[in-house]
């Protein structure tokens, strides 16, 4: 049985500060599918990911999103985190005032609540016990837990914390925007080895890197590249290794390759 498209986006277009940044981006994800976008900096890849998250400063100019069979553009941010949508910030915000804990807790109850599979809520008591599995998996112990949300993080902790929320809230569609980048070699390998765990036929990525070596780790099903606010060229995980012996000129002299 073919798979089911899990996000299908045509022709989007989306503005930030007035500026029109991504100019028509077609991109369908099929459940179980690992997707990677590399490109240029300031070729849109965030501005992409943000726009999909529901980000309120980029506005969307045209085109469609489908989600799971419904408009996501029409839904709110929340909602769409609710619905299994997950971003991961290529720079993670700091919370002021809410322990990573508590913040990590009143999400996941929120999904299991909107899931309405019978998953139960947890208190904190059950929380921590969950949480521990979930730390042990990522390498951490738990005095980051305490603190407030990034405040103080270093760069790798943050991208570290994105990584754990991931764990956590377990999405239907993680979209992680250069989680990759200021991580040490064996950070690198934790984000690689929690995605590998997390891949299942019913969950897909979107994985946007400027690196190839990620994509050593975690194989992804189709590489795209992004240029100039379109998806110049789409192929497989060949493709990452040609872009790293290359550069992105040759895709960039205008022509439209496929
Ligand atoms: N809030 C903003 N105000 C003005 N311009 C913005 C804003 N956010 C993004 N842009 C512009 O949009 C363009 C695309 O940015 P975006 O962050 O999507 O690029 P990117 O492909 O993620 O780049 P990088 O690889 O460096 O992360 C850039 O030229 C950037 O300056
Ligand atoms: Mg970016």
């Amino acid at each position: 049985m073919a798979k089911k498209g899990l996000l299908e986006v045509q022709g989007l277009r989306v503005a930030v500060a007035g500026n029109e940044i991504l100019k028509g981006v077609d991109l369908m994800i099929r459940d179980g599918e690992v997707h990677a976008i590399m490109g240029p900096n300031g070729s849109g890849k965030s501005t992409l990911a943000q726009a999909l998250a529901g980000h309120p400063a980029y506005a969307v100019l045209g085109g469609t999103a489908k989600y799971d069979g419904k408009d996501l553009l029409d839904m709110k941010p929340e909602e769409r985190a609710r619905a299994g949508v997950f971003l991961a910030f290529q720079y993670p915000v700091e919370i002021r005032g809410i322990t990573n804990s508590y913040f990590l807790r009143s999400a996941l109850n929120a999904l299991r609540r909107e899931r309405g599979g019978g998953e139960p809520e947890l208190d904190p008591i059950d929380f921590l016990q969950f949480l521990e599995q979930k730390l042990k998996a990522i390498g951490w112990d738990d005095s980051m837990m305490n603190r407030p949300v990034n405040e103080g993080f270093s760069g790798g902790e943050k991208k570290r914390n994105e990584i754990l929320q991931l764990a956590v809230l377990e999405p239907r569609l993680a979209i992680l925007d250069e989680t990759d980048s200021g991580l040490d070699i064996d950070a690198l390998k934790t984000v690689a080895e929690t995605v590998n765990k997390l891949r299942n036929p019913d969950r897909a990525f979107l994985i946007v890197t400027h690196y190839q070596r990620l994509l050593n780790y975690i194989k992804p099903d189709v590489v795209h590249v992004l240029a100039d606010g379109r998806i110049v060229k789409t192929g497989g995980p060949e493709l990452a290794l040609e872009l790293e012996a290359k550069g992105y000129d040759w895709l960039r002299a205008g022509v439209m390759v496929s």
